[in-house]
C-alpha cells in the first residue's frame, strides 16, 4: 500500500518510507550495481520497487525490468514512461501510457533542503528577487526543475542548467530560457507530505 496518493488522471504513483535491499533488484538491474556503495544500492532498490508497484497498476507484470539509459534514465517497457526518485525518508515513482502522457518527471525533496548558500545557483535572477531568501519556496522551485529536467530528457536529450529554467510566481509554468526542442504542452503539479515536497511535470 502506498504511502502517499497524489491522484494524477491516468497515472499509476507508488511511494514508500521504507528502504529495500538489493533483494527487491532484478538479476538485470542487480548487475548495474556492482560498483555502487551500500546506500546507492539501497536508493536504486527501492526506486526500482516503487517503479514496478507503479506498473503493476498499468498492468504490467512485476517482473519487468527496468535497466538504465546512457543519460542515467530509467528505461521502462514498451509504451510506457515514467520518473523515480530518492530524498531522505521517502521513495516515489510514476508511470502512465505514453498514450497518456508523452513524458513523466517526479522529484521529492525533503522541505527545505535548498540551503540559503545554494540559492544563487539554483535560482535565476528574477526568482531571487521574488523568493526573497525563502529557503521552502526556493526548493519548491529546485524540485520543479528536476522534475521538469527528468520529463524532458527522454523526449530532447539535451542537458539543462538551473539558470536555463524559470518558474513563474505561481509555480504553474516553467520557461526554457534558451534556444530549445519544443515540448508541447505541459502541467506541472505539487503536494507537501511529511515534511517533503513532492513535485511532478507531465507532458502531453
Ligand atoms: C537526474 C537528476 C535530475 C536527479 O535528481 P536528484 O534530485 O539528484 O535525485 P532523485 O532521487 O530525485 O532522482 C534520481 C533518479 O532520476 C532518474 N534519472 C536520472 N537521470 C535521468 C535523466 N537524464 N532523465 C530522466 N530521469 C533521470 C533516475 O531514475 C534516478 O534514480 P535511479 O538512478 O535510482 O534510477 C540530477 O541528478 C541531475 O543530473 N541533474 C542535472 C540536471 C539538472 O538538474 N538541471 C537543472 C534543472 S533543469
Amino acid at each position: 500500500m502506498s504511502c502517499f496518493s497524489p491522484e494524477i488522471a491516468s497515472a499509476h504513483a507508488f511511494f514508500t518510507e521504507d528502504s529495500m535491499g538489493s533483494g527487491a533488484l532484478l538479476p538485470q538491474e542487480a548487475e548495474l550495481t556492482a560498483s555502487f556503495a551500500k546506500k546507492r544500492v539501497m536508493d536504486f532498490a527501492t526506486g526500482r520497487y516503487c517503479a514496478r508497484m507503479a506498473l503493476r497498476g498499468l498492468g504490467i507484470s512485476e517482473a519487468t525490468p527496468i535497466p538504465v539509459g546512457d543519460g542515467r534514465e530509467p528505461c521502462w517497457p514498451e509504451g510506457v514512461t515514467g520518473s523515480i526518485s530518492h530524498a531522505d525518508g521517502l521513495t516515489g515513482s510514476l508511470a502512465a501510457w505514453k498514450r497518456d502522457y508523452r513524458s513523466i518527471g517526479l522529484d521529492i525533496e525533503r522541505l527545505g533542503a535548498v540551503e540559503e548558500a545554494l540559492l544563487p545557483l539554483v535560482l535565476t535572477p528574477y526568482e531571487l528577487e521574488w523568493v526573497r531568501g525563502d529557503t521552502v519556496l526556493a526548493t519548491f522551485i529546485f524540485s520543479l526543475k528536476e522534475a521538469f529536467y527528468k520529463m524532458q530528457f527522454p523526449l530532447t536529450r539535451q542537458f539543462l542548467d538551473f539558470q536555463e529554467v524559470e518558474t513563474d510566481r505561481e509555480l504553474s509554468q516553467i520557461r526554457i530560457l534558451k534556444a530549445f526542442p519544443g515540448i508541447g504542452t505541459l502541467t506541472l503539479g505539487h503536494r507537501v507530505w511529511q515534511g517533503h515536497i513532492i513535485t511532478w511535470a507531465l507532458a502531453v
